[in-house]
């Protein structure tokens, strides 16, 4: 029995990602910049049976427990399909027990396979006696779920988007305490979305929006970036709610078109940009969902929290800092 646990963190994206070059090897379209989240953590426990072939002598399968429920189906499959790739690296042929937990409330609609393909990268590898570099463990994981590969390395996050499966991967540009900013999860609605990312990546390049989104992205991603290493809020918030407002743009003009916001996304959003002008640190994000992610400065957060808590259509806040990198536990 080889065995190993990791943890890590999701992350929430400032430049996002939207669309892939190569859905196969999950090459993006365009550069990100994303923060790691404290605190919403992903627990994988992963162990390699050295059997080829279970006692009846048919091959063995993988098995995969989420939150102390066994998971079967697509979820199973995209797993067993992420765990071949360690069996092609490390040459073996064993099947995996995986068991993951995850601490932040299920259905709170927070993304969680970044959180949960990191985790996985790193335990895997690990327990199969390969010792991967973090640039390896960050497109490992980039094959998992794109945006997996930003929660491998630790703070503030880019991920280049390379050529090819070997240049793809996330780099940190700052540490967590570089600037204490925090994310106010506004829950708005904690129903499972009807189109997940993977989905919706495909449907990217029916906009006739995509091509305009894409073309700006290196002056966004520059733009974010040197507002983070100079840790000028304004600045920052400006690109930010951008960055959001276009991949929200090129989503509801896609062919299916999608529509993730629900009433009190969009009453969120014009509160932030009130209490931005009356002079609070604070901008807004929203992924494939209807949650806001409010940022803000962390000493601002318990203030913030109280004030997105109390908009009517909010069900919950919860509060993360930034976090730090995926590492392996006892
Ligand atoms: C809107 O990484 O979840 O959150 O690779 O198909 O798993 P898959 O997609 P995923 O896409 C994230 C999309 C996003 C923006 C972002 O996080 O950059």
């Amino acid at each position: 029995m080889h065995s190993a646990t990791a943890i890590s963190f999701p992350n929430i994206a400032f430049i996002k990602y939207w669309g892939n070059r190569d859905e196969c090897l999950r090459l993006p379209a365009n550069g990100s910049i994303s923060m790691n989240l404290e605190g919403l953590e992903t627990h994988t426990k992963v162990t390699w049976d050295k059997l080829r072939v279970t006692s009846n002598g048919l091959p063995g399968i993988d098995s995969l427990t989420i939150n102390g429920q066994s998971i079967t189906g697509a979820g199973l499959q995209r797993v067993a399909a992420f765990l071949d790739l360690i069996r092609q690296m490390a040459e073996i042929k064993a099947r995996a027990a995986v068991v993951s937990q995850n601490n932040f409330p299920a259905g709170a609609g927070i993304a969680s396979s970044a959180s949960a393909f990191a985790s996985l990268a790193l335990a895997a590898t690990k327990a199969a006696g390969l010792d991967l570099s973090e640039v390896e463990l960050s497109c490992l994981a980039r094959r998992g779920s794109g945006s997996a590969c930003r929660s491998i390395p630790g703070g503030f996050v880019e991920w280049h988007p390379g050529a090819g499966d070997n240049d793809s991967f996330a780099v940190s540009i700052a540490p967590p305490e570089y600037w204490p900013l925090a994310d106010c999860i506004a829950v708005v609605s904690a129903k499972h979305k009807t189109t997940g990312s993977t989905q919706g990546h495909a449907l990217a390049g029916s906009s006739r929006l995509q091509a305009a989104r894409l073309d700006d992205a290196p002056r966004r991603l520059d733009i974010c970036r040197r507002a983070i290493l100079s840790r000028d809020l304004e600045a920052f918030a400006q690109i930010v709610e951008l960055d959001s407002n276009l991949l929200h743009a090129v989503m509801m003009t896609s062919n299916p078109p999608l529509f993730y916001w629900q009433p009190a996304t969009l009453t969120v959003m014009q509160a932030v940009r009130t209490w931005r002008a009356a002079g609070l640190p604070v901008c807004y994000t929203i992924d494939a969902g209807p949650n806001v992610h409010v940022i803000t400065e962390a000493v601002e957060a318990a203030r913030v929290a109280d004030l997105v808590g109390s908009i009517p259509g909010v069900q919950k806040v919860l509060v993360a800092p930034v976090g730090g990198p995926a590492k392996l536990v006892e």
